[in-house]
């Protein structure tokens, strides 16, 4: 089981801000009047359907798109790519695997400070790399090419390199997309280890009842700030209607709101009335639906309008 409660929310200056931002690319804005905040020991989810800008939205944190409008700060300072304080994982499938790198290399990149000329500051960032390997258990590793890795093993090296130059805040795209279901549990597992351990936590995901039900808080995305709240509050019908444009029924179920997906029927008896859903059964998605690859309710159909609208993801 993950832990039921997030860190306690703490007080004091938030670590991201962002007030009526506009941003994107050049010539191109993709969310705009974003108005969020997240504060030290926060576990925030984005969800959202592919190229409703959950990337460009880590991105902007990151410092990494154009501010067209509104203010955007990290740590009560202006973002900036260069300096930027948090710790970012990127998506798995943009990573270029055959780039030969062993783990513990990868790991020492994420050291954006200090100066590589000298030797002794080397030295101690390979003391940190070391220490940061042992603490997401992956020491072992040290030596290995990264395309020598499982899938569970790429996440732990890239959140090690995200981790290693000790940020309050850690920012994670689609950590468990494209991962069997052991790995999804584990990578979240970790996560919220790491954020009991007091680092807050982003993370965008499109999955909704096998990650996003167990986030204490989400933020809807569809180029702008749909909804926030927890989980109880933020998948409604309503709600999922406007991140995602899909009728998306919902239920209770042991105690967490979850989507019921509309039933599918393919093949030869595809027309046959469905009675699986929406009568206070479980969903099948919650245990072995099957779709174990990505397994998300939203890539089943459902959010028709945004799919294939980018090829962003
Ligand atoms: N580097 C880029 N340059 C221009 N447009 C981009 C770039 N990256 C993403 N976009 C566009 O921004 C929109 C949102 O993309 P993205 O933030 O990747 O969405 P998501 O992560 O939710 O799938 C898409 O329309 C996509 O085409
Ligand atoms: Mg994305």
């Amino acid at each position: 089981m993950l832990h039921p409660f997030p860190h306690q929310r703490e007080s004091g200056q938030p670590i991201v801000e962002l007030k009526n931002v506009t941003a994107g690319y050049e010539g191109q804005a993709v969310l705009s009047e974003v108005n969020l905040t997240i504060m030290p020991g926060d576990f925030v989810g984005f969800l959202g359907p592919s190229g409703s800008g959950k990337t460009t939205l880590l991105r902007t944190i990151l410092g990494a798109t154009r501010v067209f409008s509104g203010h955007a700060q990290v740590n009560g300072k202006r973002v900036d790519r260069r300096r930027s304080l948090a710790g970012y994982v990127p998506q798995l499938e943009t990573i270029d695997w055959n780039f030969p790198v062993t783990v513990g290399e990868v790991v020492m990149m994420g050291h954006t400070r200090g100066n590589p000329l000298f030797p002794w500051h080397r030295q101690a960032d390979w003391r940190t790399a070391r220490a940061t390997m042992e603490r997401l258990g992956i020491a072992d590793l040290e030596d290995r090419h990264i395309r020598q890795l499982s899938g569970g093993q790429q996440q732990r090296a890239f959140l090690a390199r995200a981790l290693v130059s000790n940020p309050s805040l850690l920012l994670l795209d689609e950590p468990t997309r494209g991962v069997d279901i052991k790995t999804r549990d584990e990578v979240m597992h970790l996560l919220h280890e790491l954020n009991h351990q007091g680092v807050a936590i982003a993370m965008t995901t499109h999955e909704i009842n096998p990650v996003a039900a167990y986030l204490p808080w989400l933020v809807c995305i569809k180029g702008q700030i749909v909804a926030e709240g927890p989980p109880s509050q933020v998948i409604s019908p309503e709600i999922l209607h406007l991140t995602y444009g899909a009728e998306m029924p919902v239920i209770e179920y042991e105690g967490m709101t979850l989507v019921a997906e509309s039933p599918h029927h393919f093949g030869r008896n595809g027309n046959r009335k469905a009675s699986a859903n929406g009568n206070g059964r479980a969903p099948e998605p919650v245990t072995g639906h099957g779709h174990s690859h990505h397994g998300e309710a939203a890539d089943h159909g459902h959010p028709v309008g945004a799919h294939g609208a980018s090829g962003a993801d």
